[in-house]
């Protein structure tokens, strides 16, 4: 059987079996008379909201072992929102004990439509129990997805980093978010380090963002930190606007500085605190919450993550992050922060144990490991020579980061797009001792353009 496609660049593809092959070839030709031509679907149409919930996403606004929150999007039509749970069965019987919850529904009129966000925060959850979910209006709803809630004392878990996603964002974003998943399908959360987006009130790139993730986003919680582009200038000296979609689509954690709420805060994950920390503005306002959070950490939380946009060490050629440096990493320094997550310069750049006295940690001394990531399709040069601090380099290199923390230890890697392994190190908590460092580097060559 032969199969022809026409392509309105003017070229003929024929495929000579039901699947095209290598074997296929194209050949120019003229449009076929009497044939319009195709349309592009307007983002309006696109994206339009509808009565069936969409962009539905998993975050957390309290303790993960107990409570989960789930966010979705419907046309206006929809005033009330309603989510039902129970304990996931392997019979389909969980449906009929499933308790039922009325969502907080914020309005959201952006550039392509206006739309209403439901949240339900589910709480008085079992600690490590796998329950399933479905979200809707009582005529239309979701499918049921499943998740686990966190352990309630420290255990080991995975969970997936990603830099900037920005742009191109389901045409070539998209398929690092599922290489992700086919390398850690049980993934606990999915962190963003800011730039989720190219224009922060853009309806399409958002439902492009969604789109994206898909399933993925209502079983796995996602931690996302606030980019620039998150951000819109409003004329005024040093006053940004956060995206008007961050607030309605995420629902997170409200312990951070009153004018940073949801974009400064914490979670504690089995033994492991996260934070995210705003490094677009207020650098030096957020030091006391930094601390005091640092601080607060007790005996149960034995490792720290921090995530934020802006790095400590730019990657990027002619980037310096210097106020940031200057004013985070002493604090970092003091409490013994174990790993950083940024992004914004389109590269790739890990460093070993650095620290402020000495840059590069002597032998013996206490220092942080930071990492600049980069998801999606946009590049950047890492500037020549690289820092010092930096182990491992890549340019023109699309990427996903998969940690796992295990007791004394936390073990990390980095993959390509492709599922390669680039590069990788594990940290070893030792009792009374600074951590130790394990590089664990792939011999493979470093990438640069
Ligand atoms: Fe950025």
């Amino acid at each position: 059987m032969t199969r022809t496609f026409v392509g309105w660049a003017g070229s003929l593809l024929i495929c000579s079996s039901i699947a095209c092959n290598s074997s296929s070839h194209a050949v120019d030709v003229a449009p076929v008379p009497g044939e319009s031509p195709p349309v592009k679907v307007v983002d309006k149409d696109a994206f339009r909201p509808t009565g069936n919930p969409d962009r539905i996403i998993l975050t957390w606004t309290g303790d993960p072992a107990r409570t989960q929150a789930v966010t979705w999007r419907t046309a206006t039509s929809v005033a009330r929102g309603l989510a039902e749970i129970a304990v996931a069965t392997d019979n389909a019987g969980f449906a009929k004990s499933a308790r039922q919850l009325v969502a907080r529904t914020n309005r959201l009129q952006s550039d392509l439509s206006e739309a209403n966000y439901h949240t339900v925060e589910f709480s008085a959850l079992s600690p490590n129990t796998k329950y399933a979910y479905r979200v809707g209006d009582g005529a239309n709803w979701s499918e049921w997805f499943h998740f686990t809630t966190a352990s309630d004392r420290p255990d080991a878990f995975t969970f997936v980093y990603f830099g900037d996603a920005q742009n191109d964002i389901k045409s070539l974003w998209s398929r690092v978010v599922r290489e992700a998943f086919t390398d850690a399908p049980k993934a606990r959360f999915l962190l963003h380090a800011g730039d989720l987006v190219n224009h922060p009130d853009s309806d399409a790139e958002w439902g492009e963002w969604h789109q994206a993730g898909g399933w993925l986003n209502a079983m796995t919680p996602s931690i996302v930190t606030p980019g620039n582009h998150e951000y819109s200038s409003t004329g005024v000296a040093n006053a940004l606007r956060l995206s008007g979609h961050w607030k309605p689509q995420f629902a997170l954690p409200e312990n951070g500085p009153a004018d940073l709420i949801e974009t400064t805060y914490f979670v504690d994950y089995q033994g492991t605190r996260i934070i995210s920390l705003n490094s677009n503005e207020k650098i030096v306002e957020q030091v006391g919450w930094i601390e005091q959070t640092l601080a607060s950490r007790g005996e149960s939380i034995r490792w720290t993550v921090i995530t934020f946009h802006h790095p400590i060490y730019s990657s990027a050629k002619s980037r310096d992050n210097k106020l940031i440096r200057e004013t985070w990493q002493p604090v970092f320094d003091k409490f013994k922060v174990d790993l950083v997550l940024q992004g914004h310069d389109h590269t790739y750049a890990r460093t070993g144990l650095t620290n402020s006295t000495s840059g590069v940690a002597a032998k013996g001394e206490s220092g942080t490991v930071y990492v600049v990531s980069v998801s999606g399709p946009k590049m950047y040069d890492v500037g020549r020579p690289p820092r010092p601090e930096f182990q491992r380099i890549a340019e023109e290199t699309q990427l996903f980061q998969i940690a796992t923390v295990d007791g004394d230890e936390l073990r990390y890697r980095a993959l390509t797009a492709t599922g390669q392994a680039y590069d990788g190190f594990t940290l070893k908590k030792r009792a009374g001792q600074p951590n130790e460092l394990i590089e664990q580097v792939p011999e493979t060559p470093t990438r640069l353009r």
